[in-house]
């Protein structure tokens, strides 16, 4: 008799603390992805600062900076909102559930992008070369390629410059489309 009373009392006990664990996994979740965010906005500006002023260009912080980016792009970012997409203290926006795949890519390309920087950083290991300004008049706005990165040739053959405006360009587009100002 105690025993059969007890059971259902102990499975409401356990049920809320699975709960409880999974709000706690949500909000830690949400918490990782904002770090996360902020990290490759950290890195964004290091790289900005270095375009800015090439007298200032670091390979190996470059290379370190592009690197955060990528770490934290690809299938881990897009991970990282598997949940918690209405958890109020997320701006993540209820579109990334059913747009998915698009959010996925975005954050594919972001992780291309960084990629593509580390390896410039590594093929100039000195000064920041000309080869990695953007030429006068070249292309912007997602340039001949839009923001989608077509091949990884294409993007070693252009100015890691312009990369960089393409990687930002991303930032801003999946920001426009999955985050909301709530
Ligand atoms: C694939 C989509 C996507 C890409 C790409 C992306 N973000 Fe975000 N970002 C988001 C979403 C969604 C949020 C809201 C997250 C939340 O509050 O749960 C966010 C939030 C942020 C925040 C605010 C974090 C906070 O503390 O609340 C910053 C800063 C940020 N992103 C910077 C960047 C930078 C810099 C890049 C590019 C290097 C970038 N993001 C690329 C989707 C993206």
């Amino acid at each position: 008799m105690i025993v059969s009373k007890m059971v259902p009392l102990f499975s409401l006990v356990a049920l809320a603390a699975v709960l409880a664990s999974i709000a706690f996994a949500a909000q830690d979740l949400v918490a990782l992805r904002q770090a996360d965010m902020q990290a490759m906005a950290t890195a964004a500006k290091t790289m900005a600062g270095m375009f800015r002023d090439a007298g200032s260009y670091s390979s190996m912080e470059f290379e370190k900076a592009a690197a955060a980016i990528s770490a934290r792009s690809g299938t881990v970012l897009a991970g990282h909102f598997a949940h918690g997409l209405d958890d109020p203290g997320s701006k993540a926006s209820s579109e990334v559930g059913p747009e998915r795949e698009r959010f996925g890519a975005l954050a594919n390309d972001l992780r291309d992008y960084a990629r593509a920087l580390e390896a410039a950083a590594v093929e100039n290991p000195g000064a920041m070369t000309e080869s990695m300004r953007m030429k006068p008049g070249e292309a912007m706005g997602g340039g001949p390629f839009g923001t989608h990165v077509q091949s990884k040739a294409q993007l070693a053959s252009i100015p890691a410059e312009h990369i960089f405006h393409l990687m930002m360009q991303t930032c801003t587009t999946c920001h426009a489309r999955f985050r909301t100002s709530r």
